[in-house]
């Protein structure tokens, strides 16, 4: 599968709820002055920002050039990187590593929860949010469903990684990590605007459509609303089917 092409502009403009909703996020992690923090898929900066804004010392990272770069603009006195979470490793470790709505786009699981645990001080903590088992399955199985009408393949995985608890867990766990809270909830998600599915789809699911015309993804996207608007069309706005999993793990002190 094509990685994601990640359209900053369109980020910034049309997702903000992204970084609105993470805002709890960052109540959760309690950022203390002079602590250093990693914000893991920082996108275009406004989360590490606002840590950062708290007193804490932060590095934004991000595996796309063009979110680093709208970071970088938006936040020009704060450090940004490139910077893969699958095989990240940094020289100075961080007292905590944070992460909103980004995990799930990586999908060697394993070896992100790896590098985590390599970027945290021992006594460290890890405060995530990311997509959670069956998040975004009504659109993702109307995509998909609309593919095949149209006589495509069915696409065979998705582009992305929604664990449960249980998994993600066994996986933190596995890494020597000491899980201290984890949550998974349904959270509906308001896009923005009459076009808000089809800026969300074309924003997150370019990876899939990439191979079309402009003409070829103008259809299957319509044909998606078409199927989806009984189900997450409400009171005159678009409602993503979101499912958060939020966890803080701990490196021990060994
Ligand atoms: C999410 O934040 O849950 C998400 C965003 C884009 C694509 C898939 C999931």
């Amino acid at each position: 599968m094509t990685t994601n092409h990640w359209n900053s502009a369109l980020y910034d403009s049309k997702h903000r709820f992204v970084s609105d909703f993470g805002e709890d996020m960052v109540t959760i992690l309690a950022p203390q002055v002079g602590e250093r923090i990693l914000d893991v898929g920082c996108g275009t900066g406004h989360l590490t920002a606002k840590i950062n804004s708290l007193g804490a010392d932060t590095l934004g990272v991000d595996h796309a050039a063009s979110m680093v770069e709208q970071a970088r603009h938006n936040y020009p006195h704060l450090s940004f990187e490139v910077a893969n979470g699958e095989t990240m490793r940094f020289d100075q470790p961080f007292d905590a590593v944070f992460s909103n709505a980004a995990l799930h786009w990586m999908k060697n699981a394993p070896a992100v929860v790896e590098s985590i645990w390599h970027a945290l001080k021992p006594g460290g903590r890890m405060v995530i949010e990311m997509g959670g088992k069956t998040n975004v399955q009504i659109i993702w199985t109307g995509l998909c469903d609309a593919l095949v009408a149209a006589g495509y393949p069915r696409p065979t995985d998705s582009p992305w990684y929604f664990p449960s608890i249980g998994e993600y867990a066994g996986l933190l766990e596995n890494q020597g990590f000491q899980v201290g809270y984890a949550l998974h909830f349904k959270r509906p998600t308001p896009f923005e605007g009459e076009d808000g599915m089809r800026n969300w789809m074309a924003m997150f699911t370019n990876n899939i459509l990439c191979d079309l015309s402009p003409a070829e993804q103008d259809a299957i996207i319509s044909d998606v609303e078409d199927r989806l608007r009984p189900e997450l069309y409400q009171d005159g706005r678009w409602v993503g089917d979101y499912v958060r999993l939020r966890v803080i793990a701990y490196r021990g002190q060994a």
